[in-house]
């Protein structure tokens, strides 16, 4: 999620993306509402729409996602899968993951959701796979750990989706942190490893797409 709607692209361009997204039912109001309310940094919506789109052409049946918050991706992606698909998602606040039961539940599903309460970095290596999608979206400093448990368990074609990879305009500004630093780090790794075809694109706060070869 980015800080500020111009955190990535100018205004006028963030802004007239917008009014190009669909409208909202209920229930995702009611989410996004919610984590408006208690401050969750779930995926911009229009992370989201680019997650639909994925879904569809993808049509992944074993998802992992690292960071599942009030499970507003969860929900997004649940709705466009099949009966037989499974997301696999890791949170390790407690009642954060009830909230995102509940939201799961509201929006019956076709799909099955596997909750995973722990520190991802803990869970990851408990996961069977192989899966055929993986979201990133958790502790910015761990995203190379989640990429190393991930790899091994990831089927030739699968695709990663990471959020948050311009990271409010801080690492092309050149800023200095540990979340910076990492995610900078990060980016280098994936546009450049031989294992994966990637790209990064202004959506959202920066979202990578990563094919595994
Ligand atoms: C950016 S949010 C995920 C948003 C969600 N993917 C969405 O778009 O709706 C990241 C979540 O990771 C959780 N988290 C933080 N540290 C974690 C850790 N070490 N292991 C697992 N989850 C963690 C946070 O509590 C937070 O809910």
């Amino acid at each position: 999620m980015k800080n500020r709607i111009d955190d990535i692209l100018h205004r006028v361009q963030a802004e007239y993306l917008e009014e190009l997204l669909p409208a909202r039912d209920p229930l995702l109001e009611a989410i996004e509402k919610f984590a408006e309310d208690h401050d969750h940094p779930i995926a911009d919506p229009e992370v989201a729409q680019l997650m639909r789109v994925l879904m569809r052409l993808k049509k992944p049946r074993r998802i992992v996602e690292v960071g599942t918050n009030i499970g507003y991706s969860v929900v997004v992606m649940g709705r466009e899968l099949d009966g037989d698909a499974v997301i696999e998602t890791i949170e390790i606040d407690r009642s954060i993951l009830e909230t995102a039961r509940r939201f799961a539940t509201d929006a019956a599903l076709p799909c099955r959701v596997v909750f995973h309460e722990g520190a991802a970095t803990e869970v990851l290596p408990r996961l069977d796979g192989p899966f055929d999608f993986a979201f990133i979206d958790c502790v910015k400093t761990e995203y190379g750990q989640y990429l190393d448990q991930l790899l091994p368990k990831l089927e030739r074609g699968a695709l990663i989706m990471c959020d948050n990879l311009l990271w409010k305009g801080k690492i092309a500004r050149g800023e200095h942190d540990a979340s910076t630093d990492a995610l900078r780090d990060f980016n280098r790794r994936i546009t450049t490893d031989p294992r994966l075809l990637t790209t990064v694109v202004p959506v959202g706060d920066g979202t990578g797409l990563s094919v595994v070869l």
